[in-house]
């Protein structure tokens, strides 16, 4: 009786296996395809180049923006408002002019709603950075909800799988079988990048143990095989084909880069007046002044000259891979090459083995330029040849947009043309020495927004002057509306800026949404209470002097959402009394600020969750459950911090950083 089982038993695993048939070709379709027959340049220009006086949208954003705004937006509107009788307007009043809405936390664009229900919802923190993988991800599976997205869906999404390590998936064990294979798998896709002649470093690796865990293509099932792509192939630029976009049901998401103009010496965080550049789902580029020009997205890794290829079949496809797209926004390498931080001293050794046999492995074939940074080849060549510094430069060198402390990606929001009326600005900067952001951040965009930006971009509303008064008004700790009260009604100076920082839960419980950059692992129990607060924290509003929620607040929220739409209207409506009363409570007035002594009980300190289970377990956490990637990039640093110690001190480092931009010299030579 036992054989028919066992058979039966066989032939299912067999069917498995045959299902589970390794496909190692899908990794390589992470690398771009060169040599593609470039469209007709003189019909289509695959280049757009402008001045701040010029400046316009791509048409295929305007167009999606305004039917978005004449179709979904209304009714979005009339859900959220009812009549409007609760807070005082007559909605069909005011739905002549809505404000269009934009929130910044991982660089969402466009009108409302949505936003404010993403808001509801929104979870992180800590890192802008963070906010571009959330954005990739989201958009990359269908706009799901959070709780699906964070934790999958039981079906196809397998959830961020955040208690697998990014850089050791496998365990502590750097050389054992599951971590070399997932080696193997993110170097088969390296090498195949690379093996077309394209410039590839440490972030195209980085690029690709994201995409594990942020795109649909990975469970916890499938982790450590090659039976799915895990994200190679899906594309930026495929996102306006996606149904969602078709119903146009999703705001415009845009993702920041800063660079590092070629020849220059950083200590990695870049200054304020280097070029930023966007990409948005249509093209990339940058507004800046001296810039001003933008690429058709699909063909964004072909070298252009003053908007020409090199030939008619020298254009290049397929470079602008989701995962290359989020590695680059969150490519800190620069900073903790530089720096050598050494943050995680003493725990080092082990990390830092992995770290030089997985570079070891991608070293076996190729070089890597300039290591440190994501390389984008230039399409810019030409452009703007009086002020734009890398207008003859061959390769762009890309960086983590908050590397010029513009933690919170708000650039975008505020160009000209874009003629956004309210930004909700999200800040999980880790600031404070208690991780909370101290609105540096904002300090560092208004400074930019009024001196390189000053032509093309709107002004950033009046905030405090430094980060010492953001933390002795108490901003940092509560919801914060600013630029309440423009001079001129019908023609605002700057939109309407709603500041929510992470911030210790206002009942005084204990905070678990600051936790730091020695934070090692977010054990599920960890991550949903992290989700609670933060959630609490958008929802909750803040009542002086008080440690319970206000229940005004979600109206509040609603009198801020329409108040730069109802000044538009003519004539304009005046504010009502509910709002005004709320605006009292919540704008920023310069001549009479508030004080953090009105923002009472809070704990400030973090408490992890975890923290009985970590002390007992920290070797093997340390070495095997890491979900921030901060702490991967640290050990980085820390590996070479140590490296080029050793170097100082005359003995022979392990590792040969590139010296300078063009010379053709591995990352790392092996010994
Ligand atoms: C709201 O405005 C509409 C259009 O002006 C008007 O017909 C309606 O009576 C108003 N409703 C209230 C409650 O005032
Ligand atoms: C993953 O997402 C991509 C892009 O959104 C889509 O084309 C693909 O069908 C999805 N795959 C799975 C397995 O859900
Ligand atoms: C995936 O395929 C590559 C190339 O064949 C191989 O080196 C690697 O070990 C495979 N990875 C896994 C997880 O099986
Ligand atoms: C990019 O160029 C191709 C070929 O000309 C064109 O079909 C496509 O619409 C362009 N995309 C954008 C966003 O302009
Ligand atoms: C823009 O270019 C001009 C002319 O080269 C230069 O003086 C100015 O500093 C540049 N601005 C920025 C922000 O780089
Ligand atoms: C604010 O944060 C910055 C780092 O982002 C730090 O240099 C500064 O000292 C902080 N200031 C206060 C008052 O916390």
């Amino acid at each position: 009786m036992f054989f028919p089982f066992l058979q039966v038993l066989w032939l299912f695993a067999s069917l498995k296996a045959l299902v589970r048939a390794q496909r190692p070709e899908l990794l390589k379709l992470y690398a771009p395809t060169i040599g593609s027959k470039c469209p007709d340049i003189t019909q289509n220009p695959l280049l757009r180049e402008f001045t701040p006086g010029t400046q316009a949208l791509h048409p295929k954003e305007s167009a999606y923006i305004d039917t978005r705004e004449s179709t979904v937006i209304p009714k979005a509107w009339q859900d959220w408002l009812g009549t409007g009788e609760q807070i005082g307007y007559n909605v069909s009043v005011l739905s002549s002019k809505f404000s269009r809405i934009a929130i910044a936390f991982s660089g969402e664009i466009d009108p409302p709603i949505n936003y404010l229900l993403l808001l509801e919802k929104t979870t992180k923190r800590t890192l802008a950075t963070g906010g571009s993988w959330f954005t990739g991800s989201l958009y990359f599976n269908d706009f799901v909800t959070i709780p699906d997205l964070v934790y999958g869906d039981g079906k196809d999404r397998g959830g961020w799988l955040l208690d697998l390590d990014l850089f050791r998936p496998g365990g502590f064990d750097v050389f054992d079988d599951d971590n070399t294979r997932f080696f193997q798998s993110v170097t088969t896709s390296v090498l195949a990048k690379a093996l077309t002649g394209i410039h590839t470093s440490v972030t195209d690796a980085w690029s690709r143990m994201l995409s594990y865990h942020f795109f649909n293509q990975t469970t916890r099932a499938n982790f450590f095989t090659n039976d799915t792509a895990h994200g190679a192939g899906q594309l930026w630029s495929n996102l306006p084909h996606s149904s969602m976009f078709q119903e146009y049901n999703v705001p415009l998401p845009l993702i920041v880069f800063d660079s590092r103009p070629s020849g220059t010496e950083t200590d990695g965080w870049t200054p304020l007046d280097v070029p930023v550049y966007e990409v948005s789902p249509f093209e990339m580029g940058s507004w800046d002044p001296n810039v001003s020009a933008m690429v058709n997205l699909t063909y964004v890794g072909t070298h252009l000259s003053n908007g020409k290829p090199d030939n008619d079949n020298a254009c290049v496809t397929g470079f602008d891979e989701a995962g290359f797209i989020i590695g680059t926004s969150s490519s800190l390498f620069s900073v903790l090459l530089n720096t050598g931080q050494t943050i995680l001293k003493g725990w080092g050794g082990r990390s830092c083995a992995a770290l030089e046999y997985l570079v070891s492995m991608l070293l076996e074939s190729i070089e890597m330029k300039a290591d440190d940074v994501a390389n984008w080849p230039n399409p810019f060549n030409g452009v703007k040849r009086d002020t734009y510094i890398d207008t003859n430069t061959g390769r762009l060198e890309l960086v983590d947009g908050g590397l010029n402390l513009e933690n919170i990606p708000l650039g975008p929001l505020f160009v000209n043309s874009r003629n956004v009326d309210f930004i909700l600005a999200v800040d999980g900067s880790a600031d404070t020495s208690h991780s909370w952001p101290n609105g540096t951040s904002t300090i560092y965009t208004n400074l930019r927004l009024n001196t390189v930006l000053e032509s093309s971009h709107q002004k950033f509303p009046p905030i405090p002057a430094t980060s010492d008064d953001f933390v002795s008004m108490g901003l940092n700790l509560r919801p914060t509306l600013f630029g309440c009260d423009p001079v001129s009604a019908s023609n605002p100076e700057y939109p309407l800026v709603l500041y929510l920082p992470n911030a210790p839960p206002l009942t005084g419980a204990t905070p678990v949404t600051n936790s730091d950059t020695f934070q090692l692992s977010y054990s599920s129990r960890h991550t949903r209470m992290f989700l609670e607060q933060a959630h609490a924290n958008t929802i909750g509003g803040f009542l002086p002097n008080a440690d319970s929620p206000d229940p005004d607040w979600p109206k509040c929220l609603q009198c801020a959402a329409v108040d730069r739409g109802r000044m538009k209207l003519s004539p304009i409506v005046p504010r009502s009394e509910f709002c005004t009363t709320c605006f009292k409570q919540y704008c920023y007035d310069p001549e009479n600020p508030p004080s953090v002594s009105q923002v009472r009980n809070r704990v400030l300190k973090f408490q992890d969750p975890e923290e009985t289970f970590f002390e007992q377990h920290k070797a093997a956490i340390v070495g095997g459950s890491v979900g921030e990637a901060l702490v991967f990039l640290a050990l980085i640093g820390a590996c070479y911090g140590f490296s080029r110690k050793d170097k100082k001190d005359g003995k022979r480092g392990k590792y040969t950083r590139v010296a300078s931009d063009d010379e053709t010299r591995p990352l790392m030579t092996p010994e």
